[in-house]
């Protein structure tokens, strides 16, 4: 059941990726990307993920898997500091064309790698978010990062990482879908002892959203 849902947005994304339009403006900002960059206009999670999150003010940030910046941007408006990370080249390139286009260049930093590893010297956040890519395969493109997390490893990886990176009373903020099971991600989020409750939820008519606020040791 999961694959035809998963196999049927996958489509639909591609399509998208290949045909919609590159610049959008979304939540009242406009954003460069490519087609090798996850449209933040045209997927539910982007929007949702940026309107609901919780970013107090003055807080120090953390966004694992950027893409346009959507969520890096919106959280630098109130933020004191972001860091914005990606492992797709591209992604961080037009992340950083939309931070400069924003004018936020001085809270907003967007940085290459794989999830913790850009972080050079020890750094602890408020809060750290993630917009998980959550389709089960491997990616084999720069754009596929955005869709695939084969067995929920990215998800365990980061679990296993986070809580190193938070400063006390420091949270994760994580959104994920009903087609992917969420459950199974919370599961594996348990393991490491992290506990949680839901932020905002919305269904859609094909599925349904999750943000799930995270914490651990406290
Ligand atoms: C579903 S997209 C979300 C993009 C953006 N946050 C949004 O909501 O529009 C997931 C992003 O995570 C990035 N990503 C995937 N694996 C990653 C990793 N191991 N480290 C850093 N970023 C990663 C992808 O390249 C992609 O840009």
């Amino acid at each position: 059941m999961f694959s035809i849902r998963q196999s049927i947005s996958i489509w639909l994304i591609k399509l998208i990726q290949q045909f919609g339009p590159r610049n959008v403006n979304v939540l009242g900002r406009t954003y460069e990307i490519s087609k090798d960059v996850f449209n933040p206009k045209y997927y539910f999670t982007s929007q949702f993920m940026a309107k609901n999150m919780i970013i107090p003010m003055g807080a120090v940030v953390l966004d694992i898997g950027t893409g346009s910046g959507i969520q890096a941007i919106t959280a630098g408006l109130t933020a004191s500091k972001v860091i914005a990370i990606d492992i797709n080249p591209e992604a961080v390139k037009y992340a950083e064309k939309n931070v400069k286009a924003n004018k936020l260049e001085h809270t907003v930093s967007v940085l290459e790698g794989d999830l913790f590893s850009p972080l050079k010297q020890k750094s602890f956040f408020d809060t750290i978010l993630l917009t998980p890519p959550y389709m089960e395969g491997e990616p084999q493109t720069g754009f596929e990062h955005a869709l695939y997390d084969r067995n929920k490893q990215l998800i365990r990886r980061f679990f296993r990482e986070a809580g190193n990176y938070l400063k006390p009373g420091g949270y994760v903020q994580m959104l994920y879908s009903s087609i992917a099971g969420p459950d199974h991600a919370l599961d594996i989020s348990a393991e490491f002892g992290w506990k949680h409750d839901v932020i905002a939820h919305e269904k859609t008519f094909s599925e349904s959203f999750y943000i799930y606020k995270l914490w651990i040791n406290s």
